[in-house]
């Protein structure tokens, strides 16, 4: 069995993406995404009551009101599973509203998480613990192993990890970590999933591209607090202090850290060739 290796450089975003695998060999009908890592792939994890992705303007464009992802519409998740042609999976926390939907995987991601606790998303699951949720649903074989052989794992660890380390002036090479931590667990997770595996580390790309594009309009935020607050900043007495820009598909960035709709189908098109590499 010759293992497949895929990579994949962007110039614009000096991008990354990895897999090791034999490709789906044909099924993708039968194919179930599974989904770890943080904000750049939840899709409604994040706590209803506390997350501001389950407020306006999040989801503005996609699917029209907010539910729970870090965009004004989809994420990289929804791209890929459409280019498995699926359903985007279910989010775990709401498993039990939609059990027709397991049938094309699960996404464990949580917004703000990491490896490690980060100070953005106190009490949510780090990347061990989605990786435990999704053994138990294999060990209440929820998923057979059948299942598992045609499914595909997304995992992005985009940065929650460095910036609580730099919020805590930590000096670990969170890179040596992040390696470390791939040999571990996720290789682990990798002979559970086969024959796919895509990883993301996209925090390096869009950091150094915010830098190169500094004032780049292209690159400022579509929504933005008016007085450099985050996006959907809502005042004390509830009035809005925050603007949305008019061409919502001219902006890679929604709000300060996270891409539009229109910046991940952008993303998500120029992974399609490595995708395909790596899938068939
Ligand atoms: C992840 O979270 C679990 C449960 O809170 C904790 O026991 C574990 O130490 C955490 N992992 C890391 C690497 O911090
Ligand atoms: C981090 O370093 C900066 C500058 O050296 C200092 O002002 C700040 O208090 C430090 N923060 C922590 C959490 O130690």
């Amino acid at each position: 069995m010759g293992k497949k290796i895929c990579f994949t450089f962007f110039c614009l975003l000096s991008l990354a993406i990895f897999s090791t695998g034999n490709g789906l060999k044909g099924q993708p009908s039968n194919t179930k995404l599974f989904v770890f890592g943080d904000s750049y792939v939840d899709t409604g994890n994040s706590p209803r009551a506390l997350s501001k992705t389950w407020k306006p303007p999040y989801g503005i464009t996609y699917p029209g009101k907010p539910f729970g992802r870090f965009s004004d519409g989809r994420v990289l998740t929804d791209y890929i599973a459409s280019f498995l042609r699926i359903k985007s999976p279910l989010p775990y926390e709401l498993k039990n509203f939609n059990r027709k939907l397991i049938k094309y995987g699960i996404n464990f991601a949580h917004g703000g998480t990491g490896v490690f606790p980060t100070i953005i998303a106190i009490n949510q699951p780090n990347m061990t613990t989605q990786i435990d949720f999704f053994q138990q649903l294999i060990l209440k074989n929820v998923y057979t192993k059948e299942d598992l052989r045609s499914s595909v794992a997304l995992v992005s660890l985009a940065g929650n990890d460095y910036v609580t380390y730099l919020a805590k002036n930590g000096t670990l090479k969170l890179s040596q970590f992040h390696n470390q931590f791939l040999h571990g667990n996720l290789l682990a997770l990798n002979k559970q999933i086969g024959p796919v595996f895509i990883y993301l580390d996209l925090y390096k790309a869009f950091t150094s591209a915010l830098h190169l594009h500094r004032g780049n309009q292209l690159l400022k935020p579509c929504c933005a607090g008016v007085h450099g607050e985050d996006c959907g900043f809502v005042d004390k007495n509830g009035i809005k202090k925050y603007v949305i820009c008019k061409n919502r598909k001219q902006s890679f960035f929604w709000d300060l850290i996270h891409p539009t709709n229109e910046g991940w189908r952008t993303v998500y098109l120029a992974l399609q060739p490595s995708l395909k590499c790596l899938l068939y």
